[in-house]
């Protein structure tokens, strides 16, 4: 695949974008192994929304990201797996490794009766085996739907039964940082109310003792390793799903965000490619978890399609210390590295000694990704990890949206730090008023709209078309709504301020606030409450809770730990609150809408500018909160 190589030719191949899209994507797609080209390029209408790319293509995505490679890339590195521990060995799989394993894999998931279009639920650890049985999938035609392992019983239970899901991967266990983590059995407490599954396949990783059952649970290893290596790869159409990944918007229930096979491909070695500048041999880590969209497009499908060693690390940035990150860039000489905001502002925290300790000179490339990056934690990483030759890429985009859509192209765009720069050629995006009126021209600001499709964006929310319809494409007629407030500079730049609706960005994961609120009121002692985000150091944000309890609260401690221990076990400690306010009333309009305007000030400290408070239904209950602020736990 050809790629940008300067600054000119960005702004050439935009054009070209713009004014044919067609050709465009036809020239990148020309470059990949397809069973047979396509008919048409695109076809679309953002009304249903109705969009398909490639139509009349058939393909395998595994041959793309393995077989194609062999001939000259059989004995290159592929993955390298560094696990939590330091002092556990890593392991190396080349790409012929690679192709033996996921064969072998795809053919045990035959075994147990898993065809083309079948959805299997994956809920791993970080291991070599999680990308043996997504790309396993892939190779089958099934729809892998990855749950990210730090989600809760009730929260696998529900991804499973939304997809009805035939077959769960899942493991023992696995100890991330110093925290050991029962898999299998959070795996059996979910299964309980999961008809639709009828076996569970499970990874030997810890080593630890599970519980059995028998016709049920079959050992990963036992079964993968007596297959055939060699598993014909499935002829899939353009557009048969390839994937679902769930994700959380203003309603309690997460969507099944759906991605289809020939455009999602397209664009995730496209943008790898050419964000990054990537070069032949250049060693690349990306730190995500595949559990999230970051781990599916920029440690799988983009690096293994262009051919990379892709790193895949099992631990945290601070175990055993904040120099764990560092030691294995200087351990792998690696030349791109892809991380969140949140974990560059850990490690800022932490102090430069662990920094100095390691040989960072083989970075040429530092990304960010999740959230809004701030510019002090910005330029904490361009000076102390980049040691400021290196090109940083804030790099903007969503579950939804597959890949990367507004970054600095490495080394080749004008860096400014919090600002995502400009849009990669395809990707025509636009700022709109509150009536969806376009704002044109610079130094502007408004919500953030896609006006044109781009081969990897969402086709459908999984089981319910409407949905997709009303939360994307309905707020403003005939475009794509992100759900993030934008500027746009006097150069043209992109800066996101962050969401406009009700959903709180903590470390880089999407939280929505209905389904925090929906698990707090699951506890006994809870009449209602209310939760909204607030500006956190290392977090970006933290989660504030008020809740109006239906008992006088003697001991706040012992009632904020049960209320945290509830939201753990309905949604995952990710979801925990970082702050709660145990208050006598919310704020409402009189049509009964809780203000989060003024929730939000108050979580924030600035508590003498809460602006209009008349049209409150009871103006007094916000007295009673700012004067019981100090009692938060
Ligand atoms: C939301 C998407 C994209 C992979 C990880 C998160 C926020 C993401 C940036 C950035 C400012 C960003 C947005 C977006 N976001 N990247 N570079 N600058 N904000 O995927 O869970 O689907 O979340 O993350 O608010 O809408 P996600």
């Amino acid at each position: 695949m050809k790629k940008i190589n300067s600054f000119a030719e960005y702004k050439d191949w935009y054009q070209k974008s713009v004014e044919h899209p067609q050709d465009f994507w036809a020239d990148i797609a020309e470059t990949f192994t397809w069973k047979k080209k396509w008919d048409s390029v695109l076809d679309w209408d953002f009304k249903g929304p109705n969009v398909k790319w490639f139509d009349g293509a058939e393909l395998n995505i595994t041959e793309n990201c393995i077989d194609r490679h062999l001939a000259e890339k059989g004995d290159q590195t592929a993955i390298i797996w560094e696990a939590n521990d330091p002092d556990t060995e890593h392991k190396k799989v080349t790409y012929k490794e690679l192709s033996v394993q996921v064969n072998k894999t795809a053919n045990a998931l035959k075994s147990l009766g898993v065809k083309k279009g079948d959805r299997v639920c994956i809920y791993m650890p970080m291991s070599l085996e999680l990308s043996y049985t997504v790309l396993a999938c892939a190779r089958i035609g099934a729809i892998h739907s990855v749950v990210f392992a730090g989600f809760s019983a009730k929260s696998l239970a529900d991804r499973i039964n939304d997809a009805t899901c035939e077959l769960l991967v899942t493991a023992d266990g696995f100890t991330r940082g110093s925290k050991y983590i029962d898999l299998k059995a959070i795996a059996d407490e979910a299964l309980k109310s999961c008809t639709c599954t009828k076996n569970v396949l499970v990874l030997k990783h810890s080593g630890k003792s599970v519980n059995w059952q028998e016709g049920r649970d079959v050992w990963y290893g036992d079964i993968v390793d007596k297959q055939s290596d060699v598993c014909p790869a499935e002829t899939m159409r353009a557009e048969d799903e390839l994937f679902i990944l769930y994700t959380s918007g203003s309603t309690g229930k997460p969507k099944g965000v759906v991605h289809t096979t020939a455009g999602y491909m397209v664009y995730a070695e496209y943008s790898f490619r050419n964000v990054f500048q990537y070069n032949q041999g250049d060693m690349y880590w990306c730190t995500a978890d595949i559990g999230w969209i970051t781990g599916h497009s920029y440690i799988i499908y983009g690096p293994l399609l262009a051919g990379t060693t892709t790193i895949m690390f099992e631990g945290t940035p601070t175990f055993p210390d904040a120099g764990r990150f560092w030691q294995i860039v200087e351990k792998y000489k690696v030349n791109i590295f892809y991380t969140a905001p949140t974990a560059i502002r850990a490690l800022q925290a932490k102090g430069l000694e662990w920094v100095e300790k390691y040989d960072l000179s083989s970075l040429r490339v530092l990304g960010s990704v999740g959230e809004p990056i701030n510019e002090e934690a910005w330029q904490w990483y361009h000076t102390n990890i980049g040691k400021g030759k290196c090109a940083l890429v804030d790099t903007w985009w969503q579950t939804e949206t597959g890949g990367i859509m507004i970054s600095p192209l490495a080394g080749l765009t004008k860096e400014k730090p919090t600002f995502a720069t400009y849009p990669l050629p395809g990707i025509q995006p636009m700022l709109v008023d509150a009536d969806g009126n376009e704002i044109k021209g610079n130094g502007v600001e408004g919500n953030l709209c896609v006006k044109f499709p781009w081969p990897s964006m969402i086709r459908t929310t999984w089981g319910d078309h409407e949905r997709c319809k009303q939360v994307y494409f309905s707020t403003y007629e005939n475009k794509y709504f992100t759900g993030d407030g934008c500027k746009r500079d006097e150069d043209g730049m992109y800066r996101i301020t962050g969401r406009v609706d009700d959903v709180i960005n903590v470390s880089g994961h999407r939280i929505g606030t209905a389904e925090v609120e929906d698990a707090i009121n699951s506890n006994d002692a809870v009449v209602e409450s209310a939760v909204v985000g607030y500006p956190h150091d290392i977090k970006g944000q933290g989660i504030y809770a008020y809740i109006i309890a239906d008992r006088k609260i003697d001991n706040l401690e012992a009632f904020a730990a049960e209320i945290r221990s509830s939201v753990t076990s309905e949604i995952g400690a990710l979801a925990k609150p970082d702050k709660i306010q145990v208050v006598q009333g919310l704020p409402k309009t009189r049509s009964g809408k809780i203000m989060r305007r003024i929730l939000r000030k108050v979580a924030e400290g600035v508590t003498d500018q809460l602006g209009d408070t008349s049209t409150l239904l009871d103006p007094t209950v916000v007295d009673n909160i700012v004067q019981t602020k100090d009692l938060v736990n």
